[in-house]
């Protein structure tokens, strides 16, 4: 099927690459010249594992393609709307400029019968809205959310857990669901669960998805909180209650909590959405989630001062990690670099080293030093603090050889994924979050 991607970002260039994978023709469109440069040539704009891979075969196999004109949408029999939905400068809610933009910019090239399907995260309302746009073509408005994790992108896109499609009632929503199906052969072939709904359902499964996944962390870092003053060790408890299958160990992760370019911004726009809706009162533990989640971020820079007697002011604090999440360069909402700057605020002396996400946290933050190499980074440090776990601190780095590097064998858990024993056996002072 020929097929258009409006929105090369990390949704967009994903879903376009994957999309040429499983045997459509595609093309990207984005209105960043320089990203569709880089996509066009075949270099992929980000780290994703497995995207590059997938874009070199696209691009060799003439599948897939990249333009920054919209008039190369026309002819496509569906257009994936996956732009970014950013929280407002000035508040929480959502900002829908690039989605109105976008599919303002698509309407004069569209054809009667075309489906337009809406994957970007949006407030409950917002399809229903854009559908008005699009009916004049005669082209057919779908709600598709795209649940995707960042460091497993590409293999979430090819092989979800669930397909969702809000359609229309009536006939033209049965053909956009047979379309859909037909997009996504190859997951339905693998008896992927495919649930058509109408477009406010459809919003709110995103939005009710990333809020619980938001609230399972903050409940469990509440959890450490309480663990930190009775002497408890959380992951021990998350152990225990995890292993109830009502309540499952995934996303009982205790640390410094969520981060990234979903789950902070989409729990703030969902309060924002329900109290213009009047129902602000259903949603009020969000914020709870919300503020939960920016105190263990702070806890984590305090265990720091406290292990180092109450002052970081000139010490040398090394930072492991800047990404918001290991297997991702994405440092956006980072609780990783959020930890670093409040270290450098109180006068620490910071230096941070990240696999893959140190050139985009420079220039976000200029203001801390960069070490591309880890060693490097830990040599002379007075005290350690992971706050990212990627396998090159949780698996990899050998307590006993960092003790050699360091001057202080101090050492932070921001993430609760290394082993206690092992850190103090090897001579570290080790804090957790919310262990004793
Ligand atoms: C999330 C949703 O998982 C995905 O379905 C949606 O499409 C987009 O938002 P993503 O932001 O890529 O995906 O990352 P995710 O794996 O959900 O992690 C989000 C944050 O939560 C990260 O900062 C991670 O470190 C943190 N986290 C996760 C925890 O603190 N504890 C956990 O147990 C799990």
């Amino acid at each position: 099927m020929r097929l258009s991607v409006i929105g090369c970002g990390y949704l967009g260039a994903v879903h376009a690459a994957a999309m040429a994978s499983i045997g459509h023709e595609v093309v990207g469109i984005d209105v960043d010249a320089g990203k569709i440069e880089s996509l066009q040539a075949g270099r992929a704009p980000f780290f994703e594992p497995g995207l590059q891979e997938i874009l070199t075969e696209g691009i060799a196999s003439g599948r897939l393609r990249f333009s920054t004109d919209f008039a190369d949408a026309a002819g496509s029999a569906v257009h994936f709307v996956g732009v970014g939905t950013p929280q407002q400068k000035d508040g929480y809610a959502a900002d829908l400029t690039y989605v109105n933009a976008a599919v303002d910019a698509l309407v004069p090239h569209l054809n009667a019968g075309d489906i337009v399907a809406g994957k970007s995260t949006v407030p409950v309302g917002t399809a229903a809205a854009l559908a008005e746009k699009v009916a004049p073509t005669g082209a057919t408005l779908v709600w598709n959310p795209e649940f995707l994790r960042e460091g497993f992108a590409v293999q979430d896109t090819i092989d979800p857990d669930r397909l969702v499609a809000g359609v229309p009632a009536g006939p033209a929503g049965e053909q956009a669901t047979a379309v859909l199906r037909e997009v996504y052969h190859t997951a339905i072939a693998k008896d992927t669960p495919f649930i058509v709904t109408d477009y406010a359902t459809a919003e709110l499964v995103k939005v009710a998805a990333n809020a619980f996944l938001a609230t399972k962390i903050s409940f469990i870092n509440a959890m450490a909180e309480i663990a930190e003053s009775t002497g408890a060790d959380v992951t021990q408890l998350a152990d225990a209650i995890g292993h109830d299958a009502r309540i499952g160990r995934r996303f009982l992760g205790a640390g410094i909590g969520f981060g990234g370019g979903c789950l902070p911004k989409d729990i703030r726009a969902f309060s924002a959405r329900a109290e213009e809706l009047g129902r602000g009162e259903s949603v009020a533990f969000l914020r709870q989630v919300d503020e939960i989640n920016l105190r263990r971020r702070e806890r984590a820079a305090q265990l720091v001062v406290d292990a180092l007697d109450g002052s970081v002011y000139g010490r040398k604090v090394t930072v492991l990690g800047a990404a918001f999440k290991p297997h991702s360069d994405d440092i956006r909402d980072s609780p990783a670099l959020d930890v670093a700057v409040r270290l450098h605020g109180l006068g620490a002396v910071v230096t941070v080293t990240d696999p893959e996400a140190i050139e985009n946290a420079r220039r976000v933050h200029p203001q801390l030093t960069y070490v591309h190499d880890r060693d490097e980074a830990l040599t002379g440090a007075d005290a350690v603090i992971v706050v990212t776990e990627w396998d090159q601190y949780r698996r990899e780095l050998d307590p006993a050889h960092a003790a050699s590097l360091v001057d202080g064998t101090i050492v932070v858990d921001g993430r609760n994924c290394l082993d206690p024993a092992a850190w103090r056996a090897a001579g570290w002072t080790y804090s957790g979050m919310g262990r004793p």
